[in-house]
């Protein structure tokens, strides 16, 4: 039987435009997918897009175009960022598309004909302006979180998939397969954070907005987002159509890659909703962290320093390939910034991997004319260059096939360190001062080309372009380049020709770079900043001497559970007693971020409970509308009295 490997992204949003946030989980499935080909696995790559819901109706409308005529024109950029990107995937899935539409009412009506789906009524703290329910612990201060206008209580017809009734069997699943929740701790987060404490049933149909899948057995609902949406992962393979071979080729997926905000979707509500269809599981859900902007969390508005069209244009697609896989440990959060991205191009890109090919080339060219002679000799080092090359393939398995695609690329840039020198210790234009070093200097120049080959195979996974570049340059044809091919040191031809060619990562000079993105940093927009002032009436300075401020530390921080949008933080303010604050901060900070700074207190707030933790006080943030700002105070000492 063939090897099969099964991989996806999320679906996503078409509203507007993606981040370079969101180019990140496709890049690392697009490694994994390329690497499992290699592999000789059949592989299925899907990604595609989750295109109903209110939000898109309201877009559309607010353009004054259809929904599909709104996202048609969104998704069609998406599908050019994947190109641009050398994302290799084999399926594409619009939740427009018809075949899905179809299968999703199928599933719906089947998990109400096995009584997993009821009707019932949607209770919440609904937003006018908005058209959406909110619940409790979404509200922000109690108004709405998109608009921050009023809310009420309201309550709405709606159907229900009975998610509580799979608690425990989730957990048993979980015990019994350690591997289907990866990292572990995002495991124990949703059985402590989501599980203990008691699963609600899921809302899964609204009436308040048509733009969804219609519950064809009950006209004016339409199916709410995670049924359609998780259900892309089986319908993109013809589940619910009259072709399901592929459904029974490739499900169950080997992985779901995701973020990690929605993990929680994918191992408590999608498993619960294949065991109510009675249809296996996927092996793993591995969710990754974010890749944050300092100061905070992603977003289009950052402009262009976070499109990805602007810097796969600025900087090559594999520069931005190469960061994303190499800067982060797969499963943790990370920062993005131009500095950190130009170091890497610069000193790993530029420096190990592009002179080591350059100087590998233009050695060939100036000692041989370009072509190796096939008379050629072993000497030192050979060996040790020779051992290394042959061993990172398996440092490179190990690593890709947990995910690691960060260590796999250390373990690969080692060989790229270990062949740079070697060129030091056999220095090649020493030999070529004596003919008689010929065959020596032949052998040491072989080497070189031998190792390189080896790079751009493993490289191929991350850097297709590149890969091939080297490749090209080295004539190596298509059978000495496979994965295969890997176990062997020395299938190059001896008498080789080898091309130079353009340089592949041209140096950036670091401040130059810096002062252009700076000058070229979208002005702010003026209309924006008007909507955001809001003008108060006017106040004494005896009114404002009641708010008593102070600078307090950041000792301890933690999310809280059930609230996204919440952070639990420990101060010490200068008094004896650690003070606790929640903070609606979460979606702009990790806790890393805040541990250890200076922040302002308002330290005679009323105590106030927000989702089961007592706030005593709040935290000063500047908000523009579009982010929120910790005013950090980290030069001052904890206690002091700020006026
Ligand atoms: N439509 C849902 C997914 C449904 S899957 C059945 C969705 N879409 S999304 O467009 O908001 O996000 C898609 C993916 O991009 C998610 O995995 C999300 O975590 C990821 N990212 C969005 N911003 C990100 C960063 N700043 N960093 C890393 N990944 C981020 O959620």
């Amino acid at each position: 039987m063939s090897k099969k490997f099964y991989i996806t992204t999320p679906i996503y949003y078409p509203s507007d435009k993606l981040h370079i946030g969101h180019s990140y989980t496709t890049v690392a499935a697009d490694a994994m997918a390329r690497y499992k080909r290699m592999q000789g696995y059949e592989t299925m790559f899907l990604t595609g897009t989750d295109e109903h819901g209110q939000k898109i109706e309201t877009k559309a409308n607010n353009k004054g175009v259809t929904p599909k005529q709104y996202v048609d024109e969104v998704v069609a950029g998406i599908k050019e960022l994947w190109k641009l990107m050398n994302i290799s995937n084999d399926r594409f899935i619009r939740t427009t598309d018809d075949y899905h539409e179809a299968a999703v009412q199928k599933i719906f009506k089947e998990l109400y004909d096995r009584g997993d789906i009821y009707k019932g009524h949607y209770e919440g703290h609904y937003c006018t302006p908005c058209e959406a329910f909110w619940t409790e612990t979404q509200l922000v201060d109690g108004k709405c979180p998109d608009c921050g206008g009023e809310v009420h209580l309201d309550k709405e017809e709606a159907y229900f998939f009975r998610l509580s009734k799979y608690a425990d069997r989730l957990v048993e699943y979980y015990e019994a397969h350690p591997d289907f929740i990866q990292p572990v701790s995002r495991k124990n987060e949703m059985i402590n954070n989501f599980i203990k404490p008691g699963l609600e049933d899921l809302c899964v149909s609204r009436t308040s907005f048509s733009w969804g899948v219609p519950v064809d057995f009950d006209p004016g609902h339409v199916v709410y987002v995670w049924v359609d949406a998780l259900s892309n992962y089986i319908t993109a393979m013809g589940y619910g159509s009259d072709n399901q071979a592929d459904y029974e080729k490739f499900w169950p997926a080997d992985v779901h890659l995701v973020g990690k905000e929605i993990v929680r979707f994918h191992t408590i509500i999608w498993p619960a909703m294949l065991m109510a269809l009675d249809l296996p599981l996927p092996k793993q859900v591995f969710g990754h962290g974010w890749l944050l902007l300092q100061g905070g969390k992603m977003s289009k508005s950052k402009g262009n320093v976070v499109d990805p069209v602007v810097l796969c244009e600025r900087y090559g697609v594999d520069a931005i390939r190469y960061f994303l896989l190499r800067e982060i440990p797969f499963g943790s959060d990370g920062v993005f910034t131009n500095e950190a991205l130009i170091h890497r191009i610069n000193s790993d890109l530029a420096n190990d991997l592009g002179n080591l090919v350059s100087r590998t080339a233009a050695m060939v060219g100036k000692y041989f004319g370009g072509q190796l002679p096939a008379d050629q000799l072993a000497g030192d080092f050979d060996d040790d260059l020779i051992a290394l090359a042959t061993a990172t393939k398996a440092e490179v398995e190990k690593n890709m096939d947990t995910l690691q695609f960060s260590t796999a690329l250390t373990e690969l840039w080692k060989l790229v360190s270990r062949t740079n020198k070697y060129i030091d210790e056999t220095a090649p234009w020493a030999l070529a001062k004596e003919e008689a070093n010929a065959p020596r200097l032949a052998r040491v120049l072989y080497n070189l080309c031998e190792s390189l080959r080896m790079i751009s195979i493993m490289l191929t996974p991350f850097l297709p372009a590149t890969a091939e570049a080297i490749g090209k340059g080295l004539n190596a044809s298509a059978d000495i380049l496979t994965w295969e091919s890997l176990d062997t040191f020395g299938l190059l031809p001896h008498d080789s020709v080898i091309t130079k060619g353009d340089v592949l990562f041209p140096r950036i000079d670091m401040e130059k770079e810096l002062a252009e993105l700076e000058a070229a940093k979208p002005a702010p927009k003026e209309e924006k900043k008007e909507e955001n002032v809001v003008t108060l009436a006017q106040i004494g300075i005896e009114d404002f001497a009641k708010v008593e401020l102070r600078v307090a530390k950041v000792t301890a921080c933690e999310p809280i559970k059930k609230a996204k949008k919440l952070l639990k933080l420990t101060l010490d303010d200068g008094t004896d007693t650690p003070r606790t604050v929640a903070s609606g901060i979460a979606l702009y900070y990790t806790p890393e971020q805040l541990i250890g700074h200076n922040v302002i207190v308002v330290a005679n707030l009323k105590p106030a409970t927000l989702c089961g933790v007592e706030s005593q006080g709040m935290i000063l943030a500047a908000d523009n509308g579009e982010t929120v700002t910790v005013l950090f105070a980290d030069d001052v000492a904890p206690g002091s009295k700020v006026r």
